[in-house]
């Protein structure tokens, strides 16, 4: 009988790259099911590059203020995916809003993480707007990446209660290490797996139709993907 080989993950960032860091060791501990082929940043000499590096995996930089467009910038960054060969690609950070030829090209194959219960905060500043806003709650989410930014279905959701003490910055460092890392991995594993997909705009798991987003722990426990 022949194994069959882990899925090709290419992971784009932007920056410190904790999320790269925790689908790298979710690699080595055996739990992604996925083999990071390689990583791409727009920005030069970024931390997430030297997390790569140390783990042995080739690194590429496209460096989008080297291109007169978005549209030349994508072009070259889908030339460096496309060689990858990727079975999914997740964006982990990475800060530059993708263009329509990007996403259809690689559409049901890209992941993103964002901080914050989506559909509530698109966009920047998460912590801050959930703080202001008043809400008791607050979380990340992985999402299909669609041509609506930050509006793809999101397929898993971790949340954390809110404190009366919690700043923007206590609530993006607990939203980062309770959750964010935490979720990553899982729904990468998904992927790899062949379980989760994206089907004429909506998310499938296990060819269902998912009417709200997998919630973490809960539904990774189910699958022993969570401690
Ligand atoms: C994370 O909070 C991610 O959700 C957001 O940007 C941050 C990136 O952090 N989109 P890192 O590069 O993974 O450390």
């Amino acid at each position: 009988m022949t194994e069959s080989k882990p899925a090709r993950l290419v992971v784009l960032i932007s920056g410190t790259g904790r999320n790269l860091q925790a689908l790298i060791d979710a690699q080595a501990m055996g739990q992604l099911g996925a083999q990071i082929v390689h990583v791409v940043s727009n920005r030069p000499k970024v931390p997430g590059l030297d997390r790569a590096a140390a783990a042995g995996i080739p690194t590429s930089v496209v460096d989008h203020q080297d291109y007169p467009s978005r549209e030349a910038f994508d072009t070259a960054l889908a030339e460096v995916v496309e060689a990858c060969h990727p079975d999914v690609i997740a964006l982990a950070g990475f800060m530059r809003i993708l263009t329509p030829g990007f996403i259809r090209r690689f559409a049901g194959r890209l992941l993103n993480i964002h901080p914050s219960l989506l559909p509530k905060y698109r966009g920047l500043h998460t912590h801050r707007r959930a703080l202001e806003a008043g809400d008791r709650e607050h979380g990340a989410s992985i999402h299909f990446v669609t041509e609506e930014l930050d509006g793809g279905p999101v397929v898993l959701q971790g949340r954390i209660h809110i404190g009366s003490t919690d700043t923007p910055d206590t609530l993006a460092r607990r939203v980062m290490e309770e959750i964010e890392l935490q979720i990553y991995p899982a729904a990468v594993r998904w992927m790899a797996d062949g379980r989760l997909q994206l089907c004429d705009g909506r998310a499938l798991m296990d060819g269902d139709p998912l009417d709200q987003p997998l919630s973490w722990p809960h539904d990774a426990l189910q699958e022993g993907l969570a401690p």
